[in-house]
């Protein structure tokens, strides 16, 4: 999930502008605000739009100079423009400031998340316009016979069947304004019947949607292992299918300098494929390893304590394959594992003979 963290760090970071302006923006529409608060929040929503102005003639300057820069991108223009516009236009209405609105797509355009959610949108666009039909049927059917037999007694209230539709969307929805109530009692069993049908569709659409980003999270994760594998030569010469295998279970970590990655003593579950930075082991000799290296195979392979304390010298990324997926990697006879079964026994003799 290292995607998923490294997003939400930096769209919070991002979005935080925005946020101090669009609070200043909604409190000034508050009546009777002191005007200690309005002059407040109106300096606020300068600072902000003051930085945002930075930001995009930087981003500009940048650009004519033949950088790429997201300073530039539409909702950064938007976020400067229109509240300029609105404050120097003579027809805007006296509290321009709810303008400054527009600053909310400032983290929509930023947030890694958002962007997320439109691809789990697309993906599963299928499935969920399937179980929207089902939901158009319902609120057909719900509407229809509730202006069956809701229509003598509640000529007002379900005139017709699309003015019966709105008792059947908040029915549906199990939000129940109560502005229309069947009065009889087939029309009151309807209505429990409804509901209970939309709590069943908005569970499907929820398990939908909770699956499409599960799979998606998993996809970027794939696709990131899969980019870090390319990086270890041990994997150059495996098929393509044991190597969609092995990025499948391969888990990515990053370490700041100095963290111990395995103690000597103690009973090691992993094993490490190393894709930046160095570690050192502290055998005698000490050793570094570098990127394409791997270590923590010996416990694995002898089921023995650790030989030896192993600490990133630098930031490191890992690759942690665990001993269930190493054991299925060697029972399935891949040449990985016999590779590595040999780094083990070098490693052992060269220790021996030290
Ligand atoms: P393991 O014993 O599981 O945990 C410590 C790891 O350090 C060990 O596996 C090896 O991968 C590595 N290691 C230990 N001694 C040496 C050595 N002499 N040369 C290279 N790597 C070593």
């Amino acid at each position: 999930m290292m995607s998923l963290l490294s997003f939400r760090n930096l769209g919070a970071a991002r979005s935080l502008p925005a946020i101090i302006g669009l609070f200043a923006v909604a409190l000034l529409t508050v009546p009777d605000l002191a005007a200690g608060w309005q002059l407040g929040f109106r300096l606020q929503l300068g600072l902000v739009w003051a930085l945002y102005a930075f930001q995009l003639a930087r981003g500009l300057f940048q650009r004519q100079r033949g950088q790429v820069t997201p300073d530039t991108n539409l909702p950064n223009v938007i976020a400067v423009v229109v509240p300029a516009l609105a404050l120097i236009w003579p027809a805007t209405r006296p509290d321009a400031a709810i303008f400054c609105g527009v600053w909310v797509l400032k983290p929509l355009g930023d947030l890694t998340a958002f962007r997320l959610v439109l691809r789990v949108l697309a993906n599963e666009a299928r499935n969920l316009f399937g179980v929207m039909s089902i939901f158009g049927i319902i609120l057909f059917v719900a509407s229809f016979f509730a202006y069956l037999l809701e229509h003598a007694a509640q000529p007002d209230t379900f005139r017709s069947i699309p003015q019966a539709m709105w008792w059947a969307i908040t029915t549906l929805t199990t939000t129940g304004y109560g502005d229309a109530i069947p009065q009889s009692l087939f029309g009151r069993i309807l209505a429990g019947t409804v509901m209970m049908c939309g709590i069943g569709v908005f569970a499907l659409w929820a398990a939908i949607l909770a699956t499409g980003f599960a799979e998606e999270l998993r996809r970027q994760d794939f696709i990131l292992v899969w980019k870090l594998v390319a990086d270890v030569p041990l994997f150059a010469t495996l098929p393509h299918r044991d190597l969609a295998e092995i990025v499948r279970a391969l888990k990515p970590r990053r370490l700041p300098a100095g963290s111990v990655i395995c103690s000597k003593g103690q009973m090691g579950n992993e094993m490490f494929f190393l894709q930046e930075g160095t570690v050192s082991i502290a055998a005698s000799p000490p050793v570094t390893l570098g990127p394409g290296q791997y270590f923590g195979e010996m416990a694995l392979i002898s089921g023995e304590p650790r030989s030896a304390t192993v600490t990133a010298a630098t930031p490191v990324t890992l690759l942690a394959l665990h001993i269930s997926d190493f054991q299925l990697l060697i029972d399935e006879g891949s040449g990985l594992a016999d590779a590595v079964r040999q780094t083990a026994e070098d490693r052992r003799r060269s220790r021996a003979e030290t």
